[in-house]
């Protein structure tokens, strides 16, 4: 059992009283769940010392002094079935907290007296040149959290020529985000299909539309147990089956129906009907896609050292990440991979990584550890689900603000003098 510091005792009090209490307009239960959540999951952020006011709600992006703040602005507007499926981990959770606080246990050390005045942040990556050492994780369905979704995302972070990867359960297709993004095309993140020709359809869609990068996501390789979804389905009385197709005989399970997604509004009907074996997820498929397009590619969900090396050897970019924590719950944290795959990876192929990133100085020391670009997930869904393309704009400057001061911070011209030497483990 836990002992509360004296802060922590005063502000889960200033919880439960706000539970019981309508001033937040969310109800008790949603109160009590933040209390329970955050005093278990959230250690760094907010700080203790100063508890983070959840009575007080940022009126307009403007408002926000860290992505933070987005977020139970977003957890307010959001559903609640919604907002569980997007905030919540597998199992205990430990993978999902263990992406946060490990990057905490990593620490940089910081190079004085140099000029740092014009220091430059951006970051080519196959060919493509971004503002920013950071992007937008792909994530799917985001019209569950405001109309804006992937389209509002694409023209925020299109404006500021940061990289968006879009998912292939999308609620646009790469059609028009790309639209949206003007001539700076998203990095397409592909879901395998149980039939290969309809897998083909949605990348040749995407490299059709000018996509030039492809992550293919291998993580997702069994039945997910999400409780606290679960939990927050069962307190939202909403009707799933309403604007869901739902499992047969449950009304609370909502089925993703990939025929439904934009990106597959152009697969030939017949292919739908077709009796296929399905495909397997294994290194032959990597093959058989790579072989299949132009896009360059890395896979997704890269965890171990020794599939990091065969991503190496067979030419893939790695991108490191356990899905936020929502896959598997073994405890381990994205930045403990990177410690130990960046070495062997050696430059050789680009590194991306995601899993708990919310600060500029977090996303600096994974690029000095030996990261090429670092993934943001959730914040933006907090930006998107507070205030539409509004809240994902002040998002994305927020952490290119963020970026800028911490590279000069540590003495950073470019991203090149970020490098293994400044980092060592906290104490
Ligand atoms: C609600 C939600 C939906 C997601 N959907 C996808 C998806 O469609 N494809 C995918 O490759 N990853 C998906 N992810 C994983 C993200 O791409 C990314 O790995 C993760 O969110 C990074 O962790 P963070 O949220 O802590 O930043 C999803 C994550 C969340 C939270």
């Amino acid at each position: 059992m836990k002992n509360f510091t004296k802060d922590e005792k005063s502000r889960r009090l200033f919880l439960q009283y706000l539970a019981a209490s309508p001033v937040l307009g969310i109800g008790a239960k949603d109160a009590l769940a933040a209390t329970a959540a955050e005093l278990q999951d959230r250690p760094a952020d907010p700080y203790v010392w100063k508890p983070y006011d959840p009575a007080y709600l940022i009126e307009k992006p403007e408002d926000a002094l860290e992505v933070f703040e987005f977020e139970p602005v977003a957890h307010k507007n959001v559903p609640g079935a919604h907002w569980g499926f997007m905030s919540t981990g597998a199992d205990g959770e430990g993978t999902y907290r263990a992406n946060r606080q490990d990057i905490s246990k990593f620490a940089i050390r910081s190079r004085r007296l140099r000029d740092v005045r014009n220091a430059d942040p951006s970051r080519e990556v196959f060919g493509t040149k971004y503002a920013m050492p950071f992007f937008l994780c792909p994530i799917g369905g985001q019209a569950m959290y405001h109309p804006d979704a992937e389209a509002g995302v694409a023209r925020a972070s299109g404006r500021h020529n940061v990289a968006q990867a879009l998912s292939t359960l999308a609620t646009c297709s790469t059609t028009d985000a790309n639209k949206a993004r003007n001539g700076n095309p998203v990095i397409f993140q592909l879901y395998q299909q149980a039939n290969w020709e309809i897998t083909k359809s949605i990348i040749t869609r995407a490299e059709r539309d000018g996509c030039r990068t492809m992550v293919v996501t291998v993580d997702g390789v069994s039945a997910r147990k999400d409780m606290q979804f679960e939990r927050a389905k069962r307190d939202d009385k909403r009707l799933c089956a309403t604007c869901h197709e739902v499992r047969p005989g449950n009304p609370k399970s909502p089925m993703i129906v990939s025929k439904t997604r934009p990106q597959f509004s152009e697969v030939p009907a017949e292919l739908w009907e077709q009796k296929v074996t399905p495909d397997k997820l294994t290194w032959e498929f990597l093959k058989r896609v790579r072989d299949f397009t132009k896009m360059e590619v890395l896979v997704k969900g890269i965890m171990d050292v020794e599939d990091a090396m065969m991503c190496v050897k067979l030419g893939y970019g790695v991108y490191i990440s356990n899905h936020g924590g929502r896959n598997e719950d073994t405890s381990g944290s994205t930045i403990a991979s990177l410690a130990d795959i960046a070495p062997v990876v050696k430059g050789k192929v680009p590194i991306l990584i995601d899993g708990g990133f919310r600060r500029g100085m977090d996303i600096v020391k994974a690029v000095a550890m030996g990261a090429t670009m670092v993934g943001v997930g959730r914040p933006y869904l907090w930006g998107l689900g507070a205030f539409g393309e509004a809240g994902v704009e002040k998002v994305v400057q927020i952490l290119k603000a963020e970026v800028l001061a911490a590279m000069q911070q540590v003495g950073a011209v470019s991203l090149k003098d970020l490098n293994p030497g400044m980092i060592h483990k906290a104490l």
